[in-house]
């Protein structure tokens, strides 16, 4: 979508490779395709190793797949843009990605992250009720699992105050009811215990930042 809309190059960061020529990925591209409009739709078809074949994969000077263990881009002033969904939340080292980031980025650069601070179905009856695990016991039961690392709002301006990634724009995108937080709130394990209540209701949040 990025490169319909006209994007130069696109760099896709992962610690997995996603892509796949699979049945179920090409109805997928297909469908989008057929979405778009036809400038679009001209645009992304050029990114194609060989035209309007969709199982030829994209050319690698229009798309190009970063995959480490770290999941770190490693990339040097080279883009205007850096986006993630649903991925923040599930980093091992936030401030190596937070620093990768700023790296990747050319000065004037924009990051637009959308970060889900749910338990992932791993709470039981409150939605913070999954703060209440001792660190050492999350990690030693779920590090490396893409479980969430459970870091909350305040880790996230933490992490911005130090580094050259200005936040424009840091909105909740869903809040948890000031009941459960009361009830969760004696219960809490050792990271989550200074933070305010207001803090602690954060589920969710868009920020935008700018280097
Ligand atoms: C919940 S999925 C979200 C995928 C996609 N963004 C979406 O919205 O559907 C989380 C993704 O983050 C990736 N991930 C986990 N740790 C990462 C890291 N340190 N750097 C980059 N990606 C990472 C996972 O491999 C997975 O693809």
């Amino acid at each position: 979508m990025m490169l319909a809309n006209g994007a130069r190059k696109v760099f896709l960061a992962d610690r997995f490779p996603l892509i796949g020529d699979s049945d179920k990925n090409v109805a997928a591209v297909r469908e989008l395709l057929h979405r778009m409009s036809p400038e679009e739709r001209e645009r992304a078809l050029e990114c194609l190793r060989v035209p309007a074949e969709l199982r030829s994969g994209y050319r690698d000077d229009r798309l190009e797949y970063l995959v480490r263990d770290s999941g770190l881009s490693g990339l040097r002033a080279e883009a205007d843009l850096v986006v993630s969904r649903a991925v923040l939340e599930h980093v091992d080292d936030l401030d190596a990605t937070f620093a990768d980031m700023e790296r990747a980025l050319k000065p004037g650069g924009v990051a637009l992250h959308l970060v889900d601070l749910k338990s992932h179905g791993l709470h039981t009856r409150n939605p913070l009720d999954f703060l209440t695990w001792p660190e050492p016991l999350w990690r030693s039961m779920y590090s490396a699992k893409g479980v969430p690392n459970r870091w909350r709002v305040d880790r996230y301006r933490e992490i911005l105050s130090n580094g050259g990634l200005r936040i424009e724009r840091l909105e909740p995108t869903v809040l948890a009811g000031e009941r459960d937080v009361a009830e969760v709130r004696p219960r809490l394990a050792a990271p989550f215990r200074n933070l305010s209540d207001e803090d602690l209701s954060w589920l969710g949040f868009w920020l935008v930042c700018r280097k």
